[in-house]
């Protein structure tokens, strides 16, 4: 094939599938591939990734787990609703949302269920062979958008890292969007050094940390001192009733702190809050408070605002991991795609933390990704 776009057929397996980001990534997909939206915040429709032989997103087939049952064309609607998604979107996209619904199996553990844990990863293993055969895909995608869980503790794997364990015993790259532990856990470790397969993660970087991973190497650069850095997040949706929870809270506020920490060289004092606010649904209020010192020790105050759309900052993210970690796949590419830290809090690696060498590196990993497309 001659043209830069791969035109294999790419499965996108979703945990947390009938979730905010989960339905607007295959909203967005649908919507961007019939022309009726413009790709923007889709990094690999920038010219730099033209070459890398991406699938084409009119490619990409949506499934996966959850442990809800609502259609997802209701969630469209109820998104569309709150302003996440545009008027008419769901209308002129149903048959798209119905053929992603219809893809989506039981997750778990439900409560009280009485299965193993291996039995369990067996079950969500054959889902994904089975989607990944009867769609008739060259490869699937396992990406975790499923709510945050608190960090694992024992020796149990939690429910992120049962679908971790699915994905690498289905053959199929990972991605973890969530700060959940996934393939962390220190028994998947081997196994994922072993599987020959690509993966990344963890927890998308759509809002607060991303506008740190550019002011963090601000300060450091101009050698001003920073005292303290603080911050607030007012959120609500599913995202914010989940994040209530201080230890599912704890798992994200540690990803936000490891990049002040690697881009200034030190944690300065200062704490961050999440706040559910059910009013404010999908739409998030990130406040920072940064107290820093200048020349003679002058002292000064930089204050920051985001009032971002929490599922349409995540969507085209998905859609880029899946699509960069798909071609990783086809190409061969094993073990932690570090280049991929561009997309994460707390990325896997020792790769860089300031977002333009995080940049950089994702386009060394584009024009690594060129070659033959089929
Ligand atoms: N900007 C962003 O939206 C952003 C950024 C970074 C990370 N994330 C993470 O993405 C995830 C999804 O966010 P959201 O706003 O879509 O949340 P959401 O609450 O709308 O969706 C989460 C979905 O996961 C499902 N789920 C829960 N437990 C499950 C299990 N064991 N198996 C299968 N499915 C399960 C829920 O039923 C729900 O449908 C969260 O972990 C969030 O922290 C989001």
């Amino acid at each position: 094939m001659s043209a830069s776009v791969s035109a294999s057929r790419v499965g996108v397996w979703l945990i947390g599938a009938r979730g905010s980001v989960a339905t607007t990534v295959v909203a967005g997909c649908a919507a961007v591939s019939a022309g009726l939206h413009p790709p923007t915040g889709l990094v690999t429709e920038t010219p730099e990734f033209a070459d890398s032989g991406l699938p084409a997103l009119a490619n990409l087939v949506f499934g996966g787990h959850d442990t809800l049952d609502c259609p997802l064309p209701k969630r469209a609607e109820a998104l569309a609703a709150g302003g996440v998604l545009p008027y008419g979107l769901t209308a002129a996209i149903g048959a798209e949302l119905t053929a992603a619904d219809r893809e989506i199996r039981p997750g778990g553990p439900a409560p009280g269920d009485t299965r193993s844990q291996d039995e369990l990863i067996a079950v969500f293993a054959a889902d994904i062979r089975d989607f990944v055969r009867r769609r008739d895909l060259d490869r699937a995608v396992v990406v975790n958008v499923a709510s945050t869980e608190p960090a694992a503790t024992g020796t149990d794997l939690p429910p992120s890292s049962l679908y971790a364990a699915a994905a690498l015993r289905a053959g199929c790259p990972y991605v973890n969007f969530t700060p959940s532990t996934g393939l962390h856990h220190p028994a998947l470790a081997p196994l994922a050094a072993s599987s020959g397969l690509p993966y990344a993660g963890r927890d998308g970087k759509t809002g607060q940390t991303l506008l740190r991973s550019v002011l963090g190497p601000m300060f450091r650069q101009r050698a001003l001192a920073v005292r303290a850095w603080s911050g607030t997040n007012l959120l609500g949706g599913g995202d914010g009733a989940a994040l209530a929870d201080p230890a599912a809270a704890a798992a994200k506020n540690a990803g936000k702190e490891r990049v002040l920490a690697d881009t200034l060289g030190s944690v300065p004092e200062g704490e961050v809050h999440i706040d559910d606010v059910p009013v404010l649904g999908d739409w998030k209020t990130a406040w920072d408070h940064i107290a820093f010192d200048g020349f003679l020790g002058a002292r000064m105050i930089l204050q920051t605002t985001w009032q971002g759309c929490d599922s349409a900052l995540a969507a085209p993210l998905v859609l880029d991991l899946a699509r960069l970690a798909a071609r990783a796949h086809e190409r061969g590419l094993t073990g932690s795609m570090t280049e991929l830290g561009f997309y994460f809090k707390d990325p896997v690696g020792e790769g860089p933390s300031a977002l333009g060498e995080q940049y950089a590196a994702l386009v060394g990993f584009g024009e690594r990704l060129r070659g033959e497309v089929r």
